[in-house]
């Protein structure tokens, strides 16, 4: 049978303390339903629904183009009144799997193998065997093991309370009967809810296969309804990072102090120092090391390449052997050759800097097209801006820029130009010659310094 996903996410999350919806709260720099959305993806569903209710257009502007069926649940009556409201989206007949927007640590093969365990079944809990089972439904089940009900939490005697398996939220509903089992629930309860969970005491009145599978990691199912819940998952997940990345072999020189906020691909002998933080693709080579406090985005670093510390590199495209820090300043467009050297203070943006160039100090190079072999003197800046418009500057092969240089762009420095410490560039220059734009040095002799009034 085809499954359909429905994520609940309708629910207000008030503990949160904040006017974005508890669902759209980052976990590793992603919505924590994006999470999920990923996650469903991954088992190729034929639909996934959405549902929800607080904050609704937030989410469905923020989790907009991605082929998700959204249905509001104007009033949350219960988990079983949002799975309800969607039967007019839903697929007929289709199998469902329910997901919560706010446990966005499920993974892909616990999923997986829910799915696989709930053939034949009606219905397919996951469930886990909780600690502190307090606050949820817990799973009661016959001598002979079988699931006959959930029982919430307050709804339920001191003999069920004592019992730790407990209801994860996540469940498996076969499309031949979750339209009649639904529509046997009412909301006479403590809660005055209408509960999914019901729909266990149903199938099984009706005699048909009520199953619970135990997922074997119970923080996989934790669900976040505080601040603190958040920071623990981000803990979790960051945690779960940093031992794959060590199993892969990287050095962490503190697992707890690194953020990976998308995907990190690491080489061989790579090193990470303290407190970096990794955001969207970044990919590092062979042997790479980066070095503590740096901020590295969307971007390559080739092997045998050095990041100094407090370097930010966003956008960029590092070759091999290069050494950039500390304290640089890579900016969306930066491409280095192999052997590149950047050094402290430099910002660079749209720029490409051939092979063994150097800028070592203090220097700002934007929209600059760099040879090979290039020296930059410190304090040099590319003059790209002219208030309206930008302009290029190039630079070519074995070009020495003296210190405290402006290059006013448009303008291009030729091949093996030496250009005099202290100049402003306003034309291009020739190849292989001194060029300086300087006054002429002056002393006034018999001068003094002024004297105070
Ligand atoms: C639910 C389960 C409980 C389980 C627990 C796991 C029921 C009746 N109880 O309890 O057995 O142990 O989750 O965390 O299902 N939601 C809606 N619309 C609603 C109500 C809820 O979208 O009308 C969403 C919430 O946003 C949330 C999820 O459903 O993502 C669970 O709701 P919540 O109120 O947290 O359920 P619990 O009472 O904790
Ligand atoms: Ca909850």
């Amino acid at each position: 049978m085809p499954l359909s996903i429905v994520i609940l996410a309708a629910g207000q999350g008030t503990r949160m303390k904040s006017s974005r919806p508890k669902v759209l709260h980052t976990l590793a720099g992603k919505p924590m339903l994006q999470h999920v959305v990923d996650s469903s993806r991954a088992l190729d569903p034929e639909q996934i629904i959405v549902v929800v209710g607080h904050g609704a257009d937030q989410v469905r502007a923020q989790m907009s183009s991605q082929n998700l069926d959204f249905v509001e649940q104007t009033e949350q009556l219960g988990t079983g009144h949002a799975v309800a409201q969607c039967f007019t989206t839903l697929n007929d007949g289709n199998d469902v799997l329910v997901l919560y927007g706010d446990v966005p640590l499920i993974s892909m093969s616990t999923l997986e193998t829910l799915l696989t365990n709930s053939a034949g079944d009606s219905v397919n809990i996951l469930s886990f065997l909780a600690e502190n089972p307090f606050g949820y439904g817990r799973i009661v089940r016959h001598s002979n093991n079988s699931v006959t009900a959930i029982v919430e939490e307050k709804d339920a005697n001191e003999a069920q309370r004592k019992i730790t398996e407990s209801n994860s939220g996540i469940m498996f509903l076969s499309g031949d009967h979750i339209k009649t089992l639904v529509e046997k629930l009412d909301n006479d309860n403590s809660q005055a809810e209408y509960y999914l969970t019901d729909v266990v005491k149903h199938a099984v009145a009706l005699d048909l296969k009520v199953n619970a599978t135990i997922c074997g990691d119970a923080s996989e199912v934790l669900g976040v309804n505080n601040q603190v819940q958040l920071a623990e998952i981000e803990g979790l997940y960051r945690t779960k990072q940093a031992r794959q990345l060590m199993d892969a072999g990287v050095k962490l020189y503190d697992p707890n102090r690194i953020d990976i906020r998308g995907s990190l691909q690491t080489g061989a002998d790579v090193e990470i120092d303290i407190n970096c933080i990794f955001i969207g693709d970044v990919v590092l080579g062979d042997n790479v090391y980066i070095a503590a406090n740096c901020i590295i985005e969307n971007s390559t670093i080739g092997n045998n390449s050095r990041i100094l510390p407090m370097t930010s590199i966003d956008n960029a495209v590092i070759a091999e052997g290069v050494s950039i820090g500390p304290f640089a300043r890579i900016r969306p467009g930066t491409e280095c050759a192999d052997g590149v050297r950047i050094g402290n203070f430099v910002e660079t943006k749209k720029a490409r800097i051939g092979l063994g160039s150097k800028i070592s100090h203090l220097s700002y190079i934007g929209d600059t097209d760099m040879g090979a072999s290039v020296n930059i003197g410190a304090g040099t800046i590319t003059c790209n801006y002219d208030g309206v418009n930008k302009f290029k500057t190039i630079i070519e092969d074995d070009v020495f820029v003296g210190s405290d240089t402006q290059l006013v762009a448009p303008v291009k420095v030729r091949r093996g130009s030496t250009i005099g410490a202290g100049s402003t560039i306003t034309r291009d220059t020739p190849e292989d010659q001194l060029t300086l734009s300087r006054s002429k040095q002056i002393s006034m002799p018999g001068w003094s310094r002024p004297e105070k009034k």
